[in-house]
């Protein structure tokens, strides 16, 4: 694509990211070696080759099973380091990282070991590249409040250690019968810890959820919110307090959340005034990094260098950097 090296060049941050889902196939099976894993696959191809989704859930069944590689605190700083030097050869300044512990924990895995595999690779990018990162523990949706509070007691003890890192959390995972109302009480005990906050809403749920993302756990960013589009009070809504909604075109394309890129509601919402930006959600399993869903948009949806400059620009706008930071880079 003509406009690669242009938006190679642009200052641009990721905030929509699970780390879980930048697993590669290659590293899914290198883990299970190394752990003595046996994967219900013959070989690297025939994973790849699973990955046909029809919707959220059909590909989360493969994202969990995926994520049940990693065991030592040297896998999650694999699977992070992996990530890392890709968004570096991106051009990435910024990044704001999901992760679910809930995934790892039902597994016997301590919650310190992830933390502490995430940590080293995140801080070993900040001093030798200067890439800055955050993590957003994301509680997982299709589990109960009760799970996603006792979670967050268990990853509390660790918030000193990793000051630098651990700003929000986020909630994830199967959102169809899921809504946001389920985690009032967890959302409301981390606003009062101080944690940003951000949630999915509005992929494949309605705009509703959008709404009660907003009204009732207070996100202050919403990750996907595509189905926003369907509440016109909504969008005004958005478009009015400039809540970010960091937008995943090609997971949307795969989750089949969109028949087709270029009948995608991106460039629509961008021009309504939106503050639009585009993520990868989870590049190892959608065919495709940061960059990558830059160029796959600008094409299926005709989009001009400026408006992907504007899009870069929104990504460091919506980021939990402190002022100055954004500053430094728009
Ligand atoms: N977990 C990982 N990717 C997700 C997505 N796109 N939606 C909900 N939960 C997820
Ligand atoms: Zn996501």
């Amino acid at each position: 694509h003509h406009l690669r090296p242009f938006v190679l060049g642009l200052p641009k941050t990721e905030l929509h990211l699970h780390i879980e889902g930048t697993l590669e196939p290659e590293l899914i099976f290198a883990l299970a070696e190394r752990n003595g894993i046996q994967l219900p696959y013959p070989s690297v191809q025939a994973l790849r080759d699973a990955y046909q989704f029809t919707d959220l859930q059909s590909f989360l069944d493969l994202y969990y099973a995926g994520a049940g590689v990693l065991i030592t605190e040297q896998d999650f700083y694999d699977m992070t380091m992996a990530y890392l030097l890709r968004m570096r050869a991106e051009g990435v300044r910024h990044v704001e990282i999901m992760f679910d512990p809930q995934t790892h924990t039902v597994r016997g895995v301590d919650i310190s070991t992830v933390f502490a595999g995430l940590a080293r690779a995140l801080r070993e990018a900040r001093d030798s590249w200067g890439l800055s990162a955050y993590l957003l523990l994301s509680f997982l949706r299709h589990l109960s409040e009760e799970d996603a509070l006792v979670t967050l007691e268990q990853a509390l003890p660790l918030r000193e250690a990793y000051l630098d890192l651990w700003i929000g959390v986020g909630l994830d995972s199967g959102e169809r019968g899921n809504p946001p109302e389920k985690f009032a009480r967890v959302y409301e005990r981390c606003r009062t810890l101080g944690f940003r906050l951000v949630a999915h809403a509005g992929e494949e749920g309605p705009a509703e959820y959008v709404r009660n993302a907003l009204d009732v756990l207070q996100a202050e960013r919403i990750d996907h919110g595509v189905r926003s589009e369907e509440d016109p009070a909504l969008l005004q809504r958005l478009i009015h307090q400039r809540t970010p909604l960091t937008v995943c075109p090609l997971s949307n394309l795969k989750l089949q959340v969109v028949d087709e890129l270029d009948q995608h509601n991106l460039a629509r919402l961008l021009r309504l005034g939106l503050c639009v930006t585009i993520n990868s959600d989870d590049p190892a399993y959608f065919g495709g990094y940061l960059v990558e869903n830059y160029l796959a948009t600008a094409q299926a949806l005709n989009l001009t260098a400026p408006q992907l400059a504007t899009l870069a620009r929104n990504s460091i706008s919506a980021s939990f950097l402190p002022d100055a930071r954004k500053l430094a880079l728009l």
